[in-house]
């Protein structure tokens, strides 16, 4: 073949754990609840800045130091995040990554996260705990598309991977994990049970 491909952007999904997601889950959807009826600041903050939902976003984005539920999920994302990175061909001899920021965002009917990337991190992600049928997934945007200019569109066949936007399914259990530069959203949550979910951020020294 002529024409070679270069320049992949890689996106990584993978169940957290081989067992035991039930309950984990159940512990940490008790303990996000818990945290929004805790975190005025966050409400507050969410009213203006998250409509309809919820995020700690803004108020407690340390969560991995908050209880030891968190605690345990930071070592088990860690493990993926070293695997994305091996992955990425990262060069992380002799330095140490850590989970810098971990927040909650809780999503009832209507509420959206528009476009978005994560800045002063390197690996980012989202792990999954409460998503009923049919709830919105992770949409993420070819980040060449503001360099297309006059290109003219895909084939409506085209590959999946040569498409501007690609959506992965929310998935309770399961961590989804990028380079923190790519934009990404969640479009509105069109079903009437809460979907919550878990961000976190990556940096290297
Ligand atoms: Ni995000």
């Amino acid at each position: 073949m002529p024409t070679r491909a270069w320049f992949p952007t890689l996106i990584y999904c993978e169940p957290l754990q081989p067992s035991g997601l039930a309950r984990l889950n159940d512990e940490l959807a008790t303990e996000c609840a818990q945290l929004r009826d805790y975190d005025d600041a966050g409400r507050k903050w969410s009213a203006a800045h998250y409509p309809g939902g919820y995020t700690s976003y803004a108020s407690m984005n340390e969560l991995q130091h908050f209880s030891s539920t968190f605690g345990a999920l930071e070592k088990k994302l860690t493990r993926h995040v070293r695997a994305f990175a091996r992955a990425l061909e990262l060069d992380l001899r002799g330095r140490t990554i850590r989970m810098t920021d971990c927040w909650v965002n809780i999503m009832p009917p209507t509420a959206a996260h528009s476009l978005h990337l994560h800045p002063l991190a390197f690996i980012s992600g989202t792990y999954y705990v409460r998503t009923p049928p049919g709830c919105s997934g992770l949409k993420f945007e070819d980040p060449r598309l503001s360099k297309f200019m006059a290109a003219p569109p895909r084939l409506p066949a085209a590959r999946p991977a040569y498409r501007s936007h690609v959506t992965y399914p929310a998935a309770a259990g399961n961590v989804v994990l990028f380079e923190s530069w790519l934009r990404h959203e969640v479009a509105a949550n069109r079903v009437s049970e809460e979907r919550i979910s878990i961000s976190f951020n990556y940096a290297w020294s």
